[in-house]
């Protein structure tokens, strides 16, 4: 079994011997954006609806797309060729506004710097699933396009560490009152048989795990209305469930060590979890 390779500016080389340039402004000022594409048994999901994101990322920082789709999506499948032994892959895209002398302007006919690697996606962790995760609150202090997944990550890393120091697996924001999401996943809350989701706009990613939660939802005719939801009624929720490609759909039992609802994972969850599992088997696996 060979090593994990990665993909950088043209080259796949072994990670150990990729390197950038200190002057790289990803590193210097944060200059980039990024995407993670979960890849079941092979095939990418949703690739499109990613490329279709990180194009509206690029467009965002006013950054050119490097590359056509045709050629994203030929890269993405050949890394993941690379890694047969991980049976889930997470493929992390990033592309940064390049090598430049550090000036916060943009630099002249600079080269993007692009960057993909891919990992192991694990499925969530069984406990996780059963009991449901623990999550702590905040105010979200973030700037104001948490639209463009941008990789100037510091409001959302400082999220997560003060979930991580309170023993908890994500921190949920809120903002003027409201549910905005948490630091790496879209958030639902369920009241009765109701399913709500604060708007995609700029305050929020909009979430690809999230689309599909809402299709599936949708279909199976479980009631969904998006809209602001206020903090009161976060802390009010029957059940909330946070989302992401990494973490598919994972019910909070706990909120500011409190629990959420009846403690456990509550029934409208337990219905989602069998339908995003079924999709995954059915749809997501084969391509
Ligand atoms: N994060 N909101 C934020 C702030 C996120 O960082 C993410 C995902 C999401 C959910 O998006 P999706 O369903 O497309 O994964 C929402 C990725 C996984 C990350 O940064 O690693």
């Amino acid at each position: 079994m060979g090593g994990q390779t990665v993909y950088l500016n043209g080259e796949f080389t072994p990670i150990e011997e990729a390197r950038i340039p200190v002057l790289d402004r990803g590193f210097i000022f944060g200059d980039g954006v990024y995407e993670v594409i979960p890849v079941y048994s092979g095939h990418p999901f949703r690739m499109t609806q990613h490329l279709v994101r990180l194009q509206k990322s690029l467009d965002a920082i006013k950054l050119v797309n490097p590359l056509s789709n045709a050629q994203w999506s030929g890269l993405v499948r050949k890394l993941v060729k690379m890694h047969p032994e991980w049976q889930d892959q997470g493929v992390y895209i990033q592309v940064t506004r390049g090598v430049a002398r550090r000036d916060h302007a943009f630099p002249k006919e600079v080269i993007p710097t692009v960057f993909m690697m891919t990992n192991l996606l694990p499925l969530p962790d069984r406990k996780y699933v059963t009991e449901g995760v623990a999550c702590v609150s905040a105010t979200d202090n973030r700037w104001l396009r948490c639209d463009i997944k941008s990789t100037s990550l510091l409001g959302n890393v400082l999220m997560r560490q003060r979930a991580a120091e309170a023993g908890c697996v994500e921190c949920i924001m809120f903002r003027d009152g409201f549910l905005s999401e948490a630091s790496s996943s879209n958030v639902f809350v369920v009241k009765g048989k109701q399913i709500a989701a604060p708007p995609n706009n700029h305050l929020v990613l909009p979430g690809t795990t999230n689309d599909v939660v809402m299709e599936l939802a949708r279909k199976s005719r479980m009631p969904l209305v998006i809209r602001e939801v206020s903090e009161d009624e976060v802390r009010a929720a029957d059940e909330i469930w946070i989302t992401s490609a990494t973490k598919e759909v994972l019910a909070v039992t706990r909120l500011d060590d409190r629990p959420v609802g009846s403690g456990k994972p509550g029934p409208m969850y337990k219905r989602m979890f069998r339908l995003y599992q079924d999709y995954k088997r059915t749809v997501m696996r084969r391509g």
